[in-house]
């Protein structure tokens, strides 16, 4: 069974319709990367499988079970995790206690409004492990807002780490990095866990073809051709739209 499965999903905004019946499947443990031009519909396709977004129509399944009525952020606990586009950290709040924040919200409980995060023991004993983990124990008292870009676009992989997901949705993980950060973030994803499936809209193509087992071409809200690396760098209408014409290469 597939892990994650979207099945025929459109979507419009007002008369603009920006995905037309996208279908894509992404296996257990599979690293699977979305591309496709600016204004494809990559993020309004996360968007929609997220719930952050309502479908107008068709269906998601997790596991087999439809997820496409569940609230965003419900899905956390069923495994599903996310990063954004644009940095979604709290910057004058320090790296563990985004951290704290970040695991709280995986928690099933409710947590008491005048307690601090770092009283509760199980919070703090998960985020000593992160930080040992990807050893970044000695910058846990750094505001976020003075971590360089690259840092902060790395914390939130780990912030959406943490609830262990199943399935994790990176969205351009690299945009605006420098080459030197792009590598350092393309090795950790790499890094992850297969436990861990990866669904990844990502435009630099050096890191697409690092990371992926299986790519789908989006072009103008339609797939346009889900297969391996091989199958996409061989295929002449991806060619020709996607890396024709002398255009750079986005996502
Ligand atoms: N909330 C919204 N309301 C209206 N139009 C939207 C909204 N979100 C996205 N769009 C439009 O939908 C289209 C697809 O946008 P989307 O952000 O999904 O593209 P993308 O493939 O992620 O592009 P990029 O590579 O630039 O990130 C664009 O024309 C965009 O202007
Ligand atoms: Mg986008």
């Amino acid at each position: 069974m597939s892990l994650l499965k979207v099945e025929n999903i459109s979507k419009s905004f007002n008369t603009l319709q920006v995905l037309q019946n996208v279908s894509l499947e992404v296996q257990p443990g599979e690293r699977h990367v979305i591309i496709g031009p600016n204004g494809a519909g990559k993020t309004t396709l996360f968007n929609c499988i997220t719930s952050h977004l309502p479908i107008n129509s068709g269906a998601v399944y997790l596991e087999g079970k439809e997820i496409s009525k569940i609230p965003s952020h419900h899905l956390v606990h069923l495994g599903m995790s996310r990063t954004f586009q644009k940095n979604n950290l709290f910057g004058n709040l320090t790296v563990e206690e985004n951290l704290h924040l970040a695991l709280a919200s995986t928690k099933p409980y409710k947590f008491q409004v005048f307690h601090a995060l770092s009283t509760y023991k199980d919070l703090r004993k998960e985020t000593n492990e992160i930080l040992e983990q990807w050893r970044i124990n000695d910058r846990k008292d750094i505001l976020v807002n003075n971590l360089s870009y690259g840092e902060q676009r790395l914390l939130e992989v780990l912030l959406a780490m943490a609830s262990k997901p199943k399935i994790l949705l990176l969205d351009e993980p690299t945009s605006g990095m420098s080459p030197a950060e792009t590598t350092q973030t393309s090795e950790m994803i790499q890094s992850l866990p297969r436990s861990t499936t990866l669904l990844v809209i990502e435009h630099d193509m050096e890191v697409v073809f690092a990371i992926a087992d299986r790519l789908t071409v989006l072009h103008h809200g339609e797939v346009i051709l889900s297969g391996t690396p091989e199958e996409i760098k061989n295929n002449e209408l991806v060619k020709e739209i996607y890396f024709g014409g002398g255009a750079k290469a986005h996502a």
